[in-house]
């Protein structure tokens, strides 16, 4: 009876609505962006595609919904697709319907074999995948657009764009469950006598608990540009943006309070939108009750459906064992020291070999968020990584546990000159391959898409068989490093290896990643450390060597004197081109990892010509840098220069 009540209601809502809104809206929607990986994909006429026809059409057909989301599921495992759409709240159905049908097409034009994907326009957003991702939170790839209209006042007005951000965004996670997490508001803004007024925007899709929407709209608040007159930060599960100017439609917007101090609403709305909040304000309360209870049913079948097999109980270690296995992190123990703490050799009760690392005390985050990031690092595995076993997380206590890997690091070889000769030439190629793979794997293959930021040789462990394993990725994840607020955050990596962009303005992407990638294929072919490199012939550093070999045709003179007998011709120059396209100094022209791989796979695949790289970071005292990635104090601020054009597009993949 109420939900009928309720439907009458909201009918009404819809009429006066459309009534109100009879200019024609049936244009194509302003595409802004999509992702959709090109390492999952499915092969044509196959069941999976099927399903995919499915869920879109299914969305096409509900693409009315006064909700404005949609979410749908077809198949039955492995080809099960999950789908959603979410229009901009603020937006008329037939909008909605307009963006969300051409969405349907357009998406498997822009991805026509991908598993997964998401595609942005202004008006609506559509994605799918073959994971679950109804009420999970994505922020990633987070999509950043930035007027390139600078204001002069930064400071004060990046403070009032924040303070404004903050508090819609506190509006849209506190909507009621079930509604929509929408809310919009302005402000006036006294920085500048020619816009007077901040106008911003946030939203999530309806799916998600207020908490984690909160969550997601901080997040992409604060990788919201600076300095520039409007910007947007778009990601799966949220979005917000902020202008100068009036972007929504504020008479279709029903609820929002005014701010005190805001510039006036349209008065004429305000009766309609009074007669018509009264009466559906109590059936819609009964209505999100309803909502919510099948909510938490849904959510508790989901959970012991046992979709997510890693749990936080099944990866929790107690300290008592951690310290038997330690022998109470005796001395003798100690494998060494690194950016985050101390690391020791344990030996658990099965006689299973293991590695501790014992974070550094009062730092990073809380225990919640800490245990949160371990579980989804735990779940990252691939043959070239090292295995996080779990954690344990008593007394003040923050402490990682690892797959133990006998054969220490990477450096502890390659640039010791007694040792150097353990690594031939073949299994120096192997090695460079395995790290390309496992720094794919983060980038592209796993779940979270990880940036790993501190790439080096102590970071590449070896195993029984020299086989390479990343070590230290998600660390910036559980550590919380980018978590803090503030303007200037820490910079993770090491110099030597980071890019220019990363190490002067703080910016990290997959394409610095590719870059620390770079100096370590150059240095695995010298021999030579590029932080710590004599000056030969007038070059300061083992790139601008390398450089300037390669330029003089004689590349082949970078390799290391003890390989000089056994090694293939082609292979070293084919990489020595490809480190030294790694570390170009414009990120655009870096590869990706997956064409890192797929270069290093075929020698049939032709290598761009590089360009002079980035000689980056002549060292400020000597040669010698500090290596110890996120405990060495380097803080850079983080202010981000965004592009001269119209609108610049960034993906960030931050933490
Ligand atoms: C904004 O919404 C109202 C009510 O739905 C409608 O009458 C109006 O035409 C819309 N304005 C724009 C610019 O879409
Ligand atoms: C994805 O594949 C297309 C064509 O197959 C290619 O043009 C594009 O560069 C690939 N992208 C990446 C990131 O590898
Ligand atoms: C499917 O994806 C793969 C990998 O990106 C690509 O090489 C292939 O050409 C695609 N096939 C079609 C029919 O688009
Ligand atoms: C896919 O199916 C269509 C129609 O059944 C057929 O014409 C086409 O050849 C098939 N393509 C492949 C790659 O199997
Ligand atoms: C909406 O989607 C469901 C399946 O998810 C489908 O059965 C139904 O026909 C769709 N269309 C409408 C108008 O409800
Ligand atoms: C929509 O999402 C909810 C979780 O938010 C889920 O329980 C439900 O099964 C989904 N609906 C469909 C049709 O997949
Ligand atoms: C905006 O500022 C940046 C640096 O602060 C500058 O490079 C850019 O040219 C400016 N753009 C305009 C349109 O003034
Ligand atoms: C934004 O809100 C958070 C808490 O919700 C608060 O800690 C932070 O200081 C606020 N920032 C600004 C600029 O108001
Ligand atoms: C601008 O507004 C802030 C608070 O919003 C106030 O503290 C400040 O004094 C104002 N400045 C001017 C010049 O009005």
């Amino acid at each position: 009876m109420h939900l009928s009540t309720v439907s009458i209601n909201l009918l009404l809502l819809v009429m006066v609505l459309s009534v109100l809104s009879s200019t024609s809206e049936s244009q194509q929607p302003t595409y802004l962006h999509h992702d959709c990986p090109n390492t999952t994909t499915f092969s044509i006429n196959s069941t999976y595609q099927a399903n995919r026809g499915t869920v879109l059409t299914s969305l096409s057909s509900n693409s009315t919904r006064r909700e404005g989301f949609y979410n749908t599921t077809a198949g039955s495992s492995p080809d099960t697709v999950y789908s959603l759409f979410l229009c901009r709240g603020d937006l008329s159905t037939s909008v909605c319907q307009a963006c969300v049908t051409f969405a349907t097409t357009d998406i498997s034009q822009r991805c026509p074999n991908q598993t997964r994907a998401v595609v942005w326009y202004d008006e609506c957003l559509l994605r799918y995948s073959d994971q679950y991702i109804f009420s999970v939170v994505n922020e990633e790839p987070s999509v950043l657009l930035a007027n390139s209209q600078n204001i002069t006042d930064r400071d004060r007005f990046d403070q009032q764009v924040q303070v404004l951000m903050n508090d819609t965004a506190t509006q849209a996670a506190n909507a009621a469950t079930g509604a929509r997490k929408f809310a919009i508001r302005q402000a006036e803004a006294n920085f500048s006598s020619s816009f007077p007024t901040l106008y911003a925007l946030a939203q999530c899709t309806p799916d998600l608990l207020s908490t984690d929407c909160d969550r997601c709209l901080r997040f992409e608040i604060a990788n919201l540009p600076r300095g520039s007159q409007g910007g947007r930060v778009l990601s799966p599960s949220c979005n917000v943006r902020y202008e100068v100017y009036l972007f929504y439609n504020q008479t279709a917007v029903a609820a929002p309070p005014t701010p005190p101090g805001s510039g006036g609403n349209d008065r004429r709305t305000w009766p309609i939108i009074v007669a018509i909040v009264v009466p559906i304000a109590t059936s819609i309360l009964l209505l999100l009750l309803v909502c919510w209870v099948l909510k938490r049913r849904a959510r508790k079948k989901y959970n012991t459906n046992g979709y997510d097999i890693t749990t936080t109980e099944s990866l929790q270690y107690d300290f008592a064992t951690i310290e038997a296995a330690t022998v109470k992190f005796s001395d003798a123990n100690k494998l060494g020291e690194g950016g985050f703490g101390e690391v020791y050799k344990g030996i658990i009760s099965n006689q299973q070999e293991i590695a501790v690392k014992r974070l550094s005390r009062g730092s990073g985050q809380g225990t919640e968020e800490f245990k949160n990031e371990a579980v989804l690092v735990a779940k990252l595995q691939h043959r070239n990584l090292v295995r996080l076993l779990g954690f344990c997380l008593e007394r003040e206590e923050k402490i990682l546990v690892y797959e133990y890997v006998p054969n220490k690091s990477l450096d502890y070889f390659v640039f010791d000159p007694a040792k150097q000769g353990q690594l031939d030439w073949l299994r120096r190629y192997k090695i460079i391959e395995g790290i390309a793979r496992g720094i794919l794997y983060l980038h592209e293959d796993s779940r979270l898409r990880i940036i790993h930021r501190d790439l080096k040789a102590s970071n590449i462990l070896l195993d029984g068989d020299m086989n390479p394993k990343i070590s230290d990725f998600g660390m910036a994840r559980i550590f919380g490093v980018d978590q803090t607020r503030g303007t200037t955050r820490r910079v993770v990596g090491t110099y030597g290896y980071m890019s220019p962009e990363y190490a002067m303005q703080g910016q990290f992407s997959v394409k610095s990643d590719a870059y620390s990638f770079g100096v370590l294929v150059l240095e695995i072919i010298s021999g030579q450390r590029n932080s710590n490199f004599y000056e030969t012939e007038g070059a300061q550093n083992l790139i601008s060597y390398a450089w300037k070999l390669w330029k003089d045709g004689r590349s082949l003179e970078l390799l290391d004197p003890v390989l000089r007998d056994n090694y293939s011709r082609n292979q070293v120059i084919r990489c020595i081109q490809l480190g030294l396209l790694c570390v170009q100094e414009d990120p655009a022209d870096r590869p990706t990892m997956a064409t890192v791989v797929l270069l290093l796979n075929s020698y049939s695949a032709t290598l761009q010509v590089p360009k002079q790289p980035a000689f980056v970071l002549q060292s400020r005292t000597d040669g010698r840098m500090p290596d110890k990635g996120l405990e060495s104090d380097q803080s850079t601020s983080r202010s981000m220069p965004w592009a001269n054009n119209e609108v610049s597009i960034t993906e960030l993949y931050p933490r």
